[in-house]
């Protein structure tokens, strides 16, 4: 696993896009994991300018999304099909075909997974972005006694329910279930480069910096399995957690 710290988080975020236009810009037919949140908001934006000065182009591009909430529609300003339109796919010049986001208010729950779990076993990820939940959560891989390796239905635990009320007009609206990518297809992905920025991922960030366990009490520590990952942190995080 590599560490970089930059001097804020706008600056990990322009590294973060710059590797991932890299990416993007060298293969032919590029497949890529793309996640959402507060922390890559900023990613997507760098993103956007690189396509604006034609530095990139998304025309072969497909992208498969980490999750989204269940109950609602795709057309829900929370949702997380809307939230990758607004902040991105609604902005470059992707086929919006190529690009999959599971439905979360598709009644048939069975469908929307082996649908979701078709996408992630015929398309190999080139790269795979990631932010993590202050209870160490990647994707909605939860803490728990188990995880698991393939796309799942997940109760959202009551600590990311709360961390993400403020998303919402109160607690009770956010959604308590999610589908999500299991850990297996996450690390399937050929690089990955997780984001993390504040105080509120202090703790965890140090445990999957510092320590050596691999434990399911903090999901992000299974990236430490992976060949080629990046943790991308800013100067803040890192004095908090005594990172030099
Ligand atoms: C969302 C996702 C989540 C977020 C995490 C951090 O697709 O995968 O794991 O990355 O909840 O969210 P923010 O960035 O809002 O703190």
């Amino acid at each position: 696993m590599k560490i970089i710290v930059s001097k804020n988080h706008d600056e990990s975020s322009l590294k973060v896009a710059l590797i991932m236009s890299e990416i993007i810009n060298s293969s032919k037919n590029p497949v890529i994991g793309l996640a959402t949140g507060g922390t890559v908001v900023n990613v997507y934006q760098e993103l956007v300018n690189l396509y604006n000065e034609r530095k990139l182009s998304f025309k072969n591009t497909k992208t498969i999304n980490l999750d989204e909430y269940i109950g609602i529609a795709p057309t829900h300003e929370q949702s997380y099909r809307y939230f990758m339109n607004s902040n991105l796919f609604d902005k470059i010049d992707i086929d919006i075909n190529n690009t999959f986001v599971p439905i979360g208010n598709n009644s048939d729950t069975d469908k929307a997974l082996a649908d979701f779990q078709y996408q992630l076993d015929n398309n190999d990820r080139d790269f795979q972005l990631l932010g993590i939940g202050p209870n160490g959560h990647i994707a909605f891989n939860e803490p728990d006694k188990y995880l698991h390796a393939n796309a799942h239905m997940i109760s959202i635990a009551a600590t990311t329910i709360e961390a993400n009320a403020r998303f919402f007009a109160s607690k009770d609206e956010v959604p308590k279930k999610a589908f999500t990518q299991g850990m297996g297809d996450i690390l399937k992905a050929k690089s990955i480069a997780l984001l993390a920025t504040g105080e509120n991922k202090a703790n965890v960030i140090k445990s999957l910096i510092f320590g050596d366990d691999v434990s399911t009490d903090n999901p992000s520590t299974f990236l430490k399995m992976h060949a080629d990952t990046t943790i991308f942190i800013d100067e803040n995080l890192a004095n908090i957690i005594g990172y030099k």
